[in-house]
């Protein structure tokens, strides 16, 4: 919780003044505690989309949107994308500290022997059209995994916490590359105990069982800084939709699984997806003023994918890193002029020339880059959000442990502004 050192805002309602609490936080702006409002003065807050609400209090990650400034357990994400691996990540992430050699060794032993599926879940991919998209698939078996592994839903048991939070980073991969393989026709091909977590994920979607596969490892290090950009972000909607979710009580691959469906959206994880076909729809150079046009267009739906955020109001951070390492690796891998980078280098210049994305301080976020990588390593558009739900199950099952382990965890369940019609009697048909 807060400091203890608590300020108080006075708030006058009909003439009549209430003192609320204010914390202050170790970083960030301070929070006014509202919970006795109601109780005290007979009205609600209104937040729809909670742009000015904290929903909770939390250490694990804090983003300074006016600054760009990204940090995980408070170190920032572009020194553990250049330092760090995922699985470090994931191990800062879920207890706090950097682990010792020995702490990560164990980690990633643990994490590494529960990367195999129950052999029956198998069968749920098949029950799938070829043509789903592999999020259709990912919500559909992560939330089966809780018939699965019932033996890690008791979410009162910290052990089962434990296994349920492994079992879940340890498997996300395997769903994920087995959603692809069955969108393609080929066979599953199961994870290997001698490769690393990225390399294991590279050989799940593109070995094949009629040659032998090597990981080629400016992939497997692009993947794992993936991994790493996309781990954990705040309150963002899908670890809201993890939280609240949680807040009844229900296992956390059901709680997963909800995630999931949420960041499918396109002003969410679906954005990558959006950004890149966006950005092939504009195709070369030229075109580019006219997708400008329309995206300031206010009768026009139309918006720049990969551009804008609620928090952050300066460069994201992820965004700087992502580009950086779409130049590395096309560049690694050979691929000049590539025409979609070139079209997203003049956008983002075109854009930040111009007034109306300045004024609104719209950057291009984490999902502006990361699908030119994506395609370049080989995956298809239809990818690109699992792998995001991949990278993010950490940080949901962060921020669930966190709360689940709250001892003032109460169910979420927000209010309202009722418009709606007062109180009326039923109308019977012959008086209509
Ligand atoms: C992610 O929350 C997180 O942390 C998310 C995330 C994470 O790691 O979990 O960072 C991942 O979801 C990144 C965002 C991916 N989405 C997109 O790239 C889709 C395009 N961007 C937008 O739809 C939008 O910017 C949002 C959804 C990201 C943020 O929307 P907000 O904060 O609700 O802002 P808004 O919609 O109220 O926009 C403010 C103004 C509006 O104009 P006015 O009504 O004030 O005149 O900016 C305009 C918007 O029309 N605007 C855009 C724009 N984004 C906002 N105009 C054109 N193109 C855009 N991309």
């Amino acid at each position: 919780m807060a400091d203890g050192t608590t300020k108080t805002a006075k708030l006058t309602i009909d003439g009549k003044d209430y003192d609320l609490p204010v914390y202050s936080p170790t970083a960030g702006p301070d929070v006014i505690d509202i919970r006795k409002l109601y109780a005290q003065a007979g009205v609600f807050t209104y937040d729809p989309g909670f742009t000015s609400t904290a929903s909770c209090d939390s250490t694990i990650t804090y983003i300074d949107g006016g600054k760009g400034e990204l940090l995980h357990r408070g170190y920032p994400i572009d020194q553990l994308a250049e330092k760090s691996h995922y699985l470090e990540v994931c191990y800062l992430l879920l207890y706090g500290e950097l682990p010792s050699a020995a702490q990560l060794e164990d980690f990633e032993n643990r994490v590494t022997r529960h990367t195999m599926l129950h052999e029956q879940m198998m069968y749920l991919f098949r029950g799938y059209r070829r043509d789903a998209h592999p999020m259709a698939i990912m919500v559909g078996v992560v939330g089966a995994l809780s018939a699965f592994y019932h033996d890690s839903t008791d979410i009162s048991d910290p052990w089962q916490r434990e296994v349920a939070s492994i079992r879940m980073i340890a498997k996300m991969p395997t769903i994920a590359a087995n959603a692809f393989k069955y969108t393609l026709g080929q066979p599953f091909v199961y994870p290997r105990n001698d490769l690393d977590y990225a390399s294991n994920f590279l050989r799940m979607c593109f070995a094949v069982p009629a040659e032998d596969y090597e990981v080629n490892p400016i992939l497997s290090r692009a993947m794992d800084r993936i991994f790493t950009l996309h781990a954990d972000h705040e309150q963002n909607a899908s670890t809201s939709t993890v939280r609240l979710a949680s807040s009844s009580g229900a296992n956390p691959f059901a709680c997963v699984a909800a995630g999931i469906a949420c960041l499918w959206g396109p002003a969410h994880g679906g954005a990558n997806q959006a950004c890149l076909e966006m950005l092939q729809e504009i195709g070369t150079v030229d075109r580019i003023p006219e997708y400008i046009a329309r995206a300031k267009d206010k009768d026009d739906p139309f918006r720049l994918m990969g551009f804008g955020h609620r928090v952050y109001k300066n460069f994201d951070p992820r965004a700087k890193v992502m580009k950086q390492s779409a130049d590395e690796v096309l560049d690694l891998l050979g691929i000049e002029d590539n025409p979609t980078l070139q079209v997203a280098k003049e956008l983002e210049k075109a854009a930040l020339e111009d007034p109306y994305f300045a004024d609104k301080k719209l950057f291009p976020n984490v999902d502006f880059y990361s699908g030119i990588i994506l395609e370049a390593m080989g995956f298809p558009t239809s990818m690109f959000t699992p792998i995001f739900a991949l990278s993010r199950t950490v940080g949901w099952i962060s921020q669930w442990k966190e709360m689940i382990g709250d001892p003032q965890l109460k169910i979420g369940r927000p209010r309202q502004l009722y418009m709606g019609s007062t109180l009326r009697d039923y109308v019977d048909m012959e008086n209509r």
